[in-house]
């Protein structure tokens, strides 16, 4: 008998709906992402995009339909069950201002850590080595104002991932930065989950960075309207 753990899809959202007031953000979404799969979500201005992620990730209730992650049905369960489960299986990478300024670098990656039940040592001998992979050795003991726009994307990347979440959604993560330093801080995010074999949800505008993903989904007017492989080679 196939084994169902292995080949059901790592998140299944079916007839996802949410209103706000009269704006129907999405309109009925039915999605599967594969375990170790890398998605670009794309779509214009106001479409839905935040609000698809934000519903997977047990951020947002939906007003209509489930997610399942990892066979488990968000709506299922309460909120302290949903907070545990987003610490101990999910990542989040939004576009600004989610370090917090009065930490350092390094103790900011070890925040999670230390809500996950590590000791502050521990905490902060796996950051500084998340640090590391990121290309941040040197920066661990500087506060966010004192680093480039990069680098503390680069702070915020590692501490979603510090937790080794199954699944990181990542809001436009570099959709602040300059080209060059976007495309930089991207490869480097992308080495890493795919040696982890994270499962990533990817929000942008850019069709070049849509291209480092296995697939693209496109969400207009709150619906999917388009969903292709990007042929990695
Ligand atoms: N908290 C909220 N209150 C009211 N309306 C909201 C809220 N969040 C989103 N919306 C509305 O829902 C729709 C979808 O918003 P969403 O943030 O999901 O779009 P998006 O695709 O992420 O856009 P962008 O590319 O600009 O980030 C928009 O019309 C938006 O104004
Ligand atoms: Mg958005």
């Amino acid at each position: 008998m196939a084994d169902l753990a292995t080949t059901a899809p790592l998140i299944r959202a079916t007839g996802l709906r949410k209103s706000f007031g009269p704006t129907e953000a999405l309109r009925g979404i039915d999605l599967d992402i594969d375990r170790g799969e890398v998605v670009a979500v794309m779509g214009p201005s106001g479409s839905g995009k935040s609000t698809l992620i934000h519903c997977l990730a047990g951020v947002l209730t939906p007003d209509a339909g489930d997610v399942t992650i990892n066979g488990t049905e968000l709506g299922r369960l309460d909120a302290d069950a949903r907070a545990r489960l987003r610490l101990k299986e999910i990542g989040f990478v939004f576009q600004f201002g989610q370090l917090l300024p009065d930490l350092t670098a390094v103790d900011n990656v070890a925040l999670p850590l230390l809500m996950g039940g590590a000791s502050r040592r521990a905490a902060r001998a796996e950051s500084y080595a998340w640090l590391e992979r990121l290309g941040l050795g040197d920066q661990g003991d500087k506060f966010p104002g004192q680093m480039s726009g990069g680098q503390a994307q680069r702070v915020a990347i590692a501490r979603a991932l510090a937790t080794r979440p199954t699944v990181l959604f990542a809001d436009e993560p570099t959709g602040s930065l300059d080209s060059v330093a976007a495309e930089s801080v991207l490869e480097t995010m992308l080495d890493v989950v795919r040696e982890a074999r994270t499962t990533v949800l990817l929000i942008t505008h850019d069709p070049r960075t849509a291209a480092y993903a296995d697939r693209e989904v496109i969400v207009r007017d709150g619906r999917l309207s388009g969903s292709a492989l990007v042929g990695r080679s």
